[in-house]
């Protein structure tokens, strides 16, 4: 069955040369959330991995933009909360953040301060890991908020940009890789 899910989750992601840019292979996860068959698949994959490996899990941190796509979905099926990881000035109220480099220039992620509680169990998601930038720093920030960050975890990992190094010590369960 985690076989067939699989194959499900895997032939509705397109692929598309040359976007935004000449030379990137842009995966799309758009059909996925088109086809509640497949959506459906994502959410029982990351249910089961959740289960098995961190029942003890409190809190699931999206990222912004397509980690708000699974996140909730994956937290409500879990019973338990959901917390948003936005771009810098986005959140109202006290707030708590992380700049980290971008190719050019600086960017940072952050999180409303009373969001997460110190010890709070958190698994961090987003829909794909390129260089693991922007997941590194959302560690940081949950960890900075002392919560305890159990994994990372994303529909697509794109292996060559290597981004589990950059994530470590923080663990990355992927369902599909490129
Ligand atoms: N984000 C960074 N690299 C990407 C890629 N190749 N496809 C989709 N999203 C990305």
């Amino acid at each position: 069955a985690r076989e067939a899910k699989l194959d499900l989750v895997t032939k509705h992601i397109k692929h598309f040369p040359d976007f935004p840019s000449k030379g990137i292979l842009f995966r799309d996860i758009c059909p996925i959330l088109k086809d509640p068959g497949a959506l459906t698949a994502v959410i029982d994959l990351f249910e089961e991995h959740v289960r098995q490996t961190h029942p003890q899990v409190e809190l699931i941190v999206g990222l912004d933009a397509r980690g708000f796509l699974f996140g909730p979905l994956l937290a409500q099926r879990l019973g338990v909360g959901f917390v948003l990881v936005r771009k810098k000035g986005k959140l109202p109220g006290p707030t708590v953040s992380v700049a980290y480099k971008l190719e050019y220039g600086e960017a940072a992620v952050e999180v409303q301060e009373d969001a997460v509680a110190p010890g709070e169990k958190v698994l961090l998601i987003d829909d794909l890991l390129a260089t693991g930038g922007t997941m590194y720093a959302a560690c940081e920030l949950m960890k900075k908020q002392n919560a305890e960050v159990m994994g990372c975890m994303v529909v697509i990992e794109l292996k060559e940009l290597n981004g589990v190094e950059k994530l470590k010590p923080n663990t990355l369960f992927s369902l599909v890789q490129y």
